[in-house]
């Protein structure tokens, strides 16, 4: 797999406005084919996506899913439904969810269960809620990681995304400090099992152009996941662009 470079446009885009945002994305991003590209955009927009992005070198995706596959849960959405649309990745465990939904790391498993089920990637977010010191931050993430290690290694991705660094008025967290955990989660990931070592780790909380490069520098930061910033599909383009050299 490439370099990973992905975006969760969150609660934002109509399925008039991704329509607008994928027709101006898709050529910006055409001459990276050597990228994993992907896009992940409301429930309501998928179609769009899949309509848009056929045919591409983009992937799209959604950002959460039921860990059940049909039956009375009203508002829900599962994981046959978005492979029905095509999806490729599907995220799961972003903070906001876990923070807004309460949801715990036994469901984001079973989440991830599903997603693998219907022959997705889950995208799971892990990460601490604040500023701490590495063997703090490890601890979490371990409580975080432990309940995914029974799944599908192969249909998994990894992104490491600290509450503090996420969000208006956040910064990307630095680029050293990425370096440091993603080595680690890298070596927890291996020693649990063996055949995780080609999970891909990506980082998002903050991502833009200026920060963009010095984090994919950084050892085993296998991509960037973008929030805000992306919403301009010429900024998303730029950091899919951006090089790991600074
Ligand atoms: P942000 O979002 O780039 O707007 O901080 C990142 C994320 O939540 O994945």
């Amino acid at each position: 797999m490439g370099v990973l470079i992905g975006t969760s446009s969150k609660m934002n885009l109509t399925s008039t406005e991704a329509m607008a945002y994928l027709d101006a994305l898709r050529p910006m991003l055409e001459d990276l084919p050597e990228r994993d590209l992907f896009v992940l955009v409301p429930f309501t927009s998928i179609w769009v996506a899949r309509d848009r992005l056929t045919g591409s070198n983009v992937r799209w995706g959604a950002q959460d899913v039921h860990p059940d596959d049909a039956g009375a849960h009203t508002g829900d959405v599962s994981a046959p439904m978005l492979a029905d649309l095509g999806c490729t990745y599907v995220e799961v465990g972003h903070h906001e969810r876990r923070r807004d939904h309460g949801e715990t790391d036994e469901l984001v498993a079973a989440k991830v269960e599903a997603v693998q089920r219907w022959g997705m990637t889950a995208i799971v977010c892990v990460g601490e809620e604040q500023r701490a010191p590495l063997d703090q931050v490890v601890e979490a993430l371990d409580r975080q990681l432990r309940p995914l290690m029974a799944s599908d290694v192969r249909r998994m991705v990894i992104a490491y995304e600290p509450a503090w660094a996420i969000g208006v008025g956040a910064q990307a967290a630095p680029a050293d400090w990425v370096g440091r955990v993603h080595t680690t989660i890298r070596a927890r990931l291996v020693s649990a099992r063996p055949d995780a070592g080609t999970v891909p780790i990506i980082y998002g909380g903050s991502v833009d152009p200026a920060s963009a490069s010095a984090l994919l520098q950084q050892p085993c930061v296998d991509g960037l996941f973008v929030g805000r910033q992306a919403l301009d599909p010429r900024v998303f383009a730029a950091i899919a662009h951006a090089s790991p050299s600074i």
